[in-house]
């Protein structure tokens, strides 16, 4: 098991430096309070006009039945040396404390461009948007509760079994994202830095590229 780092006070800089993609996990548990912690990030993540596009679902004692549907998934839909590489990437997941589930709302955008007059292209981009930041709060919380997980993308594969399983039929939710939870079993990869000039400018020269 990889030990995991020492508790550094919970800032949101701090847990941003922290968190990292882990893809290999050693058990862990997802405690009542973190629990707490990722419905509180659930309920007071931003979205646009507050309609808010996810349902989310946390798997910890029916871990195992989930990870069970998702490899007969993966044996219905993928076969040869591409089968065996996503079960062996289940195997590194199947240790873990638990999963969650980020399914996108379809209610969402024709509430958006219907009750708040956004065009379908716009209703779309700010669902995405809130989904975005839904995802990043929860990797968050479980950060500063020491968990790591990672997103998994395996909708195209999974949402048909993973419907019936959860009694959420595909016309209203959309699977957007997997994250299994647990413990590191393996350290961070390495990823290239990045330059900070190439994404952000501090005050930039406005005068110069003022017409005259
Ligand atoms: C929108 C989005 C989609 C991603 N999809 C996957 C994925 O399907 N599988 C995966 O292992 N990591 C996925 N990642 C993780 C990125 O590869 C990872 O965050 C990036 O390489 C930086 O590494 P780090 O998370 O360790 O800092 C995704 C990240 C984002 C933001």
């Amino acid at each position: 098991m990889t030990p995991l780092q020492a508790p550094v006070a919970a800032s949101v800089a701090n847990l941003l430096s922290q968190r990292r993609s882990i893809r290999r996990l050693a058990g862990g548990a997802l405690s009542p309070d973190t629990i707490a912690r990722l419905q509180d990030a659930v309920l007071r993540t931003p979205s646009a006009f507050g309609v808010t596009p996810w349902q989310v679902v946390i798997l910890q004692e029916q871990r195992d039945v989930f990870w069970e549907e998702v490899a007969a998934a993966f044996r219905e839909g993928l076969d040869g040396d591409r089968l065996e590489r996503y079960l062996g990437r289940l195997e590194d997941f199947r240790p873990g404390a638990g999963v969650i589930l980020i399914y996108e709302d379809l209610a969402a955008r024709p509430a958006l461009h219907q009750n708040w007059g956004l065009s379908e292209q716009t209703a779309h981009d700010f669902v995405q948007q809130g989904l975005g930041m839904l995802q990043l709060a929860i990797w968050l919380v479980l950060t500063e509760d020491g968990l790591v997980t990672s997103l998994q993308h395996w909708d195209w594969l999974i949402q048909d079994r993973l419907a019936a399983l959860l009694s959420l039929p595909s016309e209203r939710y959309q699977l957007i994202s997997v994250l299994p939870v647990g413990e590191p079993a393996e350290p961070a990869r390495d990823t290239p830095p990045v330059e900070p000039s190439q994404v952000l400018r501090i005050d930039p020269d406005l005068r110069q590229a003022r017409p005259s």
